[in-house]
């Protein structure tokens, strides 16, 4: 099986990539896909600690490197989603040329996986250039204000430079407030579609302080029926949302 390869980038930073890319990971992995999730966010890395990975001997950091093989990077969440870290000291940081990014990917292209989602950094200098450059597809996170749209619509154009096909956009942290932009102005001002959006979530805070996504943290909690959704699209995997009808409301109230 050809593996799906999806990059998960911004532009601008904290808008939920790696919020989305742990939740995603765990729900293909739960839907039964050979998942792999890869942090390429490689000077400011956090997917590990999203994810609960313990600080790890071996990560993309030393396979950008040439050091080690892949599967010593490869750290087994229980949900049997992969996982390769990235390295979090100062060597690291200084001692690793993002370009060789794309070779690691494509020795992982090389092995039996269903999707890798690729969780990139912020900005547009060469370690996004890089996270681009190694998908095949691409997936835009953004928050529904203006400088995070606007950031993303710099990514979008660079990613057709790249001829990286944008599956479309994820719209995080909606309020739903006057002040936001709508899923409309955002598909005009960026000329792709919005696949999702998820809501502004004080519950975030607890899932990242538990180390659990919260798809694993709240099954039936909004965003995590929100992301089941994508996984299950981008994985041809027929799966119906809980209906949300009086007993769905009572389980939750007395959960
Ligand atoms: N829907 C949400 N509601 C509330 N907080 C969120 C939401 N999504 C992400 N966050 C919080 O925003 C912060 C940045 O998220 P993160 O996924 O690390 O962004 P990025 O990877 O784009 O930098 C984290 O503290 C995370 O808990
Ligand atoms: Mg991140």
């Amino acid at each position: 099986m050809v593996a799906r390869i999806i990059s998960c980038v911004s532009g601008k930073g904290g808008v939920g990539k790696t919020t989305f890319v742990s939740n995603l990971g765990i729900a293909s992995s739960e839907f039964g896909h050979k998942t792999l999730v890869l942090d390429a966010n490689l000077t400011t890395p956090n997917l590990g600690f999203h994810l609960g990975v313990p600080l790890y001997p071996q990560t993309v950091h030393n396979l950008i490197r040439g050091e080690g093989n892949i599967y010593d990077a490869m750290y087994i969440h229980p949900t049997k989603l992969k996982v390769i870290p990235a390295g979090l000291s100062i060597y690291d940081l200084k001692n690793t040329d993002p370009s060789k990014l794309k070779g690691v990917v494509d020795q992982l292209r090389e092995e039996d996986h269903d999707l890798i989602i690729i969780d990139g950094a912020a900005g547009l200098g060469s370690e996004s250039l890089a996270t681009i450059e190694a998908a095949d597809e691409i997936i835009i996170i953004t928050n529904p204000e203006l400088p995070s749209v606007t950031d993303a619509l710099k990514t979008i154009k660079i990613a057709e430079e790249m001829k990286k096909p944008v599956i479309g956009v994820v719209v995080n942290r909606v309020r739903k407030m006057k002040s936001e932009l709508s899923k409309y102005d955002i598909e005009s001002i960026l000329g792709a579609p919005v696949i999702s959006m998820i809501n502004e979530d004080k519950k975030m805070a607890d899932c990242i302080a538990a180390k659990t996504p919260m798809i694993s943290y709240d099954k039936d909690h909004d965003a995590s029926i929100e992301i089941k959704k994508i996984a299950a699209e981008l994985t041809d995997t027929f799966w119906s949302p809980p209906k949300k009808d009086l007993i769905f409301v009572l389980k939750r109230i007395f959960k």
